[in-house]
């Protein structure tokens, strides 16, 4: 048996929850990115006794386009999956629903799935410090719960969402690179929709951005910066919406 665990994390806080979500199974674990612009996902092949984990980041409601996309590409053959949405304390929406709705037709059984509040990426006054010491004891009891369901039932998880699913609202928060600037590259190897441009790192296509803030998270040089004025106009449009303390939730 082994544990297959793909995920989307620009900014650490999904990958955080995977970990966590995992850890009640001693079994070999394959890690992959689903951002990494290889096509790696089309390598993998999956044997009976494995079981597929997805973790995604919840935008705007909705899981990223461009990881649906990759997904769709899996062949999961009837074998069993947890499927994880983190989200910035205000709602996932239909998050964990597009999810499911997409690995279902792939082949798999989502036998478990989560969603775990964490420190919002882009406005990180939100969830600030979270998954906390509080979070960490609950996702290791749902890691339990869900190792104990993916093992001795074959049911597939009720979620909650609505179809059609949300629109999705792109919001215009595009990082640019100022001039602490070294020219490394990094950015736009890491770019998950090819936004940022081979000669020029300087030039995002905003048009493809998805404001995932990948590329701010690795640059070396913290040279990628976003507007502070728009993020303080967000700041304050998102305070009603991310206040309070929002949990985390299982489903099965
Ligand atoms: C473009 C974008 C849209 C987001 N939309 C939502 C949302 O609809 N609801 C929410 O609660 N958090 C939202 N967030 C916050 C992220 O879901 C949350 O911070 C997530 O944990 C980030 O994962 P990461 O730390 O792995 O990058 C959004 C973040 C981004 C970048
Ligand atoms: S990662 Fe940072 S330093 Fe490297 S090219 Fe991009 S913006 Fe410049
Ligand atoms: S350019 Fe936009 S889409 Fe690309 S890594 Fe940066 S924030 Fe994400």
């Amino acid at each position: 048996m082994k544990i297959f665990a793909l995920y989307f994390s620009p900014t650490g806080g999904t990958k955080k929850v995977l970990d966590i979500m995992i850890s009640a199974w001693d079994c070999e674990k394959k890690y992959i990115d689903i951002s990494d612009k290889r096509d790696i996902l089309l390598d993998i092949s999956f044997s009976e006794s494995d079981i597929c984990v997805v973790a995604v980041p919840t935008f705007s409601g909705r899981v990223p386009g461009f990881v649906i996309s990759k997904l769709r590409k899996l062949q999961g053959n009837g074998i069993k999956a947890m499927l994880i949405t983190t989200y910035g304390n205000r709602a996932f929406d239909d998050a964990l629903l597009e999810l499911k709705d997409t690995m279902e037709s792939c082949g798999f059984i989502c036998s478990c799935a989560v969603a775990a509040v964490t420190r919002h990426s882009v406005l990180p006054k939100y969830g600030k410090g979270r998954p906390d010491f509080a979070d960490v004891e609950k996702l290791k009891q749902f890691s339990l719960q869900c190792k104990e369901r993916i093992l001795n039932t074959i049911g597939s998880a009720s979620v909650p969402g609505n179809r059609p699913y949300r629109n999705y609202i792109p919001i215009p928060i595009k990082p640019k690179a100022n001039k602490r600037c070294i020219g490394c590259g990094l950015c736009y190897q890491k770019c998950p929709v090819h936004a940022i441009e081979q000669n020029n790192y300087k030039v995002c296509d905003k048009s493809k951005c998805i404001s995932c803030l990948q590329c701010v998270a690795i640059c070396p040089k913290k040279a990628r910066k976003i507007n502070p004025i728009i993020l303080k106009i967000a700041e304050i449009k998102m305070k009603n919406l991310c206040g309070g303390r929002k949990q985390n939730r299982i489903f099965y």
